[in-house]
């Protein structure tokens, strides 16, 4: 089966790829910093797997730390890939390493620049020089720009309105060039994801913030717990149907098996690009979302609503039409299903990993 490197495998939407990835029996190469994870996380995706298939695979998951800036370290990844097991190398890449906090991107744009593209442009280097070409990369919806109405498709305007997008969009543009540049050679999706929640149903992985979260659903999950006193809703008066925003919720397993999917569908087809929505193509508001979690769960969730927060939208959501069109891929689960699935990963875990 081929050797597949996963760049930020410890993390939320990482591991919970690995884990997919090694159902399907792929060997695996991680290589993260730990800078927003913990080792844990894979630990208990092999917990997984082996009860899953009742034997062992710590032998298919191996793991570096380390920073993708860190062009030597890629390098003797890909060395050792070659020297393991059937000869040979890693062929294929999914790309999650990465700063992804909006705010500490405006607060820090030379780390976010530094740490994303340099780190980005290190990767596809060594790949190159290891005549490796195809890739998986985490883009994401925050490349849009926000004055748009309806569902949003690939050719929507791309104008991020922060660091943390730009930085996506840069690395978008660098693979469009390297496909021009080496035309016959690469295999390149770049997965624009809309909003990943949830956890995989087992509670043993899930999303594990540092510090207080900056997205909705850890936040709701947090005040659940009673670790934060109240949801703060950030507008009452959007164009929506309650006046909360709108955004696509996509289960983090649905998410991730599209990356296998996508994958998959690179190493069939001869070599391309193409840049793709993740999400549900369905739309919910924060009001919905936090009713919902009451509703499966059976609890209460104190919120209260602030004033609107520059640079959001009242509505983002996919039209995920392209993805289930070439993928044959459809995301199945439900919000209710998100809701139960992160409670269950919040509850079993307080402190996270
Ligand atoms: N979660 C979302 O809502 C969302 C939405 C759109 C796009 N994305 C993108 O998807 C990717 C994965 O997101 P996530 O939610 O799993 O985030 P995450 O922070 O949980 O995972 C990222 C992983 O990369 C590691 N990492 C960061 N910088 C690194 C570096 N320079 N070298 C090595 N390892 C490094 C972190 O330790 C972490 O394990 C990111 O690129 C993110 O920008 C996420």
């Amino acid at each position: 089966m081929k050797k597949i490197l996963v760049t930020g495998g410890a993390g939320f939407i990482g591991s919970h790829t690995c884990l997919v990835l090694l159902q399907k029996g792929y060997e695996i190469f991680v290589i993260d910093s730990f800078i927003n994870s913990s080792r844990k996380s894979l630990k208990n995706v092999l917990k997984i797997v082996d009860e899953e298939k009742k034997s062992s695979f710590s032998k298919k998951l191996k793991i570096f730390e380390g920073d993708i800036r860190n062009k030597e370290l890629l390098e003797e990844i890909f060395n050792k890939s070659r020297s393991d097991g059937n000869g040979n190398g890693i062929e294929g890449v999914i790309h999650f390493a990465g700063l992804k906090a909006v705010e500490e991107s405006v607060n820090n744009p030379f780390l976010y620049w530094e740490s994303n593209i340099f780190g980005s442009i290190n990767l596809f280097d060594v790949m190159h020089k290891n005549n490796c070409h195809t890739l998986v990369f985490s883009s994401s919806a925050s490349i849009y720009g926000k004055n748009q109405t309806g569902k949003i498709d690939e050719y929507s305007q791309i104008n991020p309105i922060n660091p943390y997008g730009t930085t996506k969009m840069v690395i978008e543009r660098l693979l469009e060039d390297l496909q021009r540049s080496f035309n016959l050679t690469w295999r390149i999706a770049s997965l624009r994801y809309f909003n990943p929640i949830g956890a995989h149903y087992s509670g043993l992985i899930g999303e594990s913030p540092i510090g207080i979260p900056n997205n909705i659903f850890p936040y709701i999950t947090k005040v659940a717990f009673g670790a934060l006193k109240e949801v703060r809703i950030f507008g009452d008066d959007w164009p929506t149907i309650d006046g909360t925003g709108v955004r696509d919720y996509i289960h983090v397993m649905d998410l991730a098996e599209g990356h296998i999917k996508t994958l998959e569908y690179l190493f069939d087809n001869k070599p391309n690009i193409i840049n793709m929505n993740l999400g549900t193509g369905k739309g919910f508001s924060v009001l919905e979302l936090i009713n919902t979690f009451e509703n499966v769960n059976n609890l209460k969730i104190p919120y209260v609503f602030n004033s609107r927060r520059s640079g959001d939208v009242a509505s983002l959501v996919a039209n995920n039409s392209l993805a289930k069109k070439l993928l044959n891929w459809e995301p199945n689960r439900s919000l209710r299903q998100m809701c139960k699935d992160g409670w269950k990963w919040q509850f079993k875990n307080p402190e996270g990993y």
